[in-house]
């Protein structure tokens, strides 16, 4: 039996992203009205990396819903200590629950699930890949506070090699017409290649800039990240970026009145608490509105009847992905499938999009 996967918002059009954004605000309009929507249904939350937010936002929807969680939250107290596959631990656990909700350091784990799955699988962040769900909420949040998608100046702050936040979103805002991006970050941290290329391809516009003072007066939003210290090779080179970039109220002086902050949270120190109190700092309603989302999320996919095609690439044998965080190099079985990349000596890995020259 073939299922509905969201692994990347990229696999739905538009008009789908649209769908879920505008159920979640008739949500939060009146949330009791979808109490029982999901009697009998389970969620399944395997959560390989540590969350707060995702993990308890889609936990507290499906409650909410009418429907029951079973999963973890620490590998170690679950079989994936003894050596486990994704493969055998997906089987497993979409036999018992009607969606799949998965988060794991190596990016492509939620696809790599998703080909062996007997339910639908979401996936809640993938190592430093994409984080679709992250993204709902952030779009949830733009349509209500600044009651558009479009035309918007977005600054993004940080870490943004690394942030999985930052990839979905861009990907996402640049299918809307005349959004402007703004990357805030340090040389070493700038926004991979293939995203950038993802939204000149798509018409947006972007600039680079090295500073916060530079950019933000310029910005309807301003999305700061956390700098991901466990993505890093080594501490030395976490602390050489650690508190480049600080939101305070002095800076704050500089946005325009009616600039929102975003964050997807936690924040380290990268945004000072006497920001907080600024009734532009958007932050933890954005935190709030992630149930919305992700019941929007969940109802749709428990009520549709689709399929996600997972791979549409070629595999190739004896060619390996270059990525060591990439899943296919930590499970062998899956298949070495790549798109071609525009021309036929690029591929793009079709799991963690990691580019190669054959
Ligand atoms: C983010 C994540 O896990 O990617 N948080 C979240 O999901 N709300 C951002 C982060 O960890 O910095």
């Amino acid at each position: 039996m073939l299922h509905q996967h969201l692994i990347d918002l990229s696999d739905y059009p538009v008009t789908w992203w649209k769908k879920i954004i505008e159920l979640g605000e008739k949500i939060k309009e009146n949330p009791e009205e979808y109490a029982h929507k999901c009697d009998g249904k389970i969620m399944a939350t395997l959560f390989y990396e540590p969350s707060t937010r995702t993990q308890m936002s889609f936990q507290t929807a499906m409650i909410r819903l009418g429907g029951q969680i079973i999963g973890f939250d620490n590998p170690a107290n679950s079989s994936v200590s003894k050596g486990e596959t994704i493969k055998d631990t997906t089987k497993i656990v979409s036999s018992y629950a009607d969606i799949l909700v998965i988060r794991h350091p190596l990016a492509g784990t939620a696809k790599a699930s998703a080909l062996t799955a007997d339910c639908s699988v979401i996936n809640a962040g993938d190592g430093g890949h994409l984080h679709p769900t992250q993204t709902l909420t952030d779009l949830l949040t733009l349509k209500i506070e600044k009651k558009t998608l479009s035309g918007l100046t977005i600054g993004m702050c940080g870490d943004l090699i690394n942030g999985r936040t930052v990839h979905s979103l861009c990907k996402a805002l640049s299918m809307f017409d005349n959004n402007k991006f703004i990357f805030i970050s340090t040389p070493q941290l700038r926004m991979p290649q293939y995203i950038k290329d993802i939204i000149k391809a798509n018409g947006s516009t972007l600039e680079e800039v090295d500073t916060l003072e530079e950019a933000i007066g310029k910005l309807d939003v301003l999305y700061m990240t956390r700098i991901q210290q466990e993505r890093f090779s080594s501490e030395a080179e976490y602390l050489a970026q650690k508190n480049t970039y600080v939101l305070d109220h002095r800076k704050m002086l500089l946005a325009r009145k009616d600039m929102i902050v975003l964050h997807p949270l936690p924040r380290v120190d990268e945004i000072t608490v006497d920001v907080d109190d600024d009734s532009r700092a958007m932050y933890f309603t954005q935190a709030k509105y992630g149930v919305f989302a992700r019941m929007a999320l969940i109802l749709t996919m428990l009520s549709e009847d689709k399929s996600t095609q997972l791979l549409r690439g070629k595999v190739y044998d004896g060619i390996k992905c270059d990525n060591p965080r990439c899943i296919t190099n930590q499970e062998h079985y899956l298949p070495k499938s790549f798109r071609s990349g525009g021309d036929e000596t690029l591929l793009e890995c079709e799991f963690c999009d990691e580019r190669k020259l054959i």
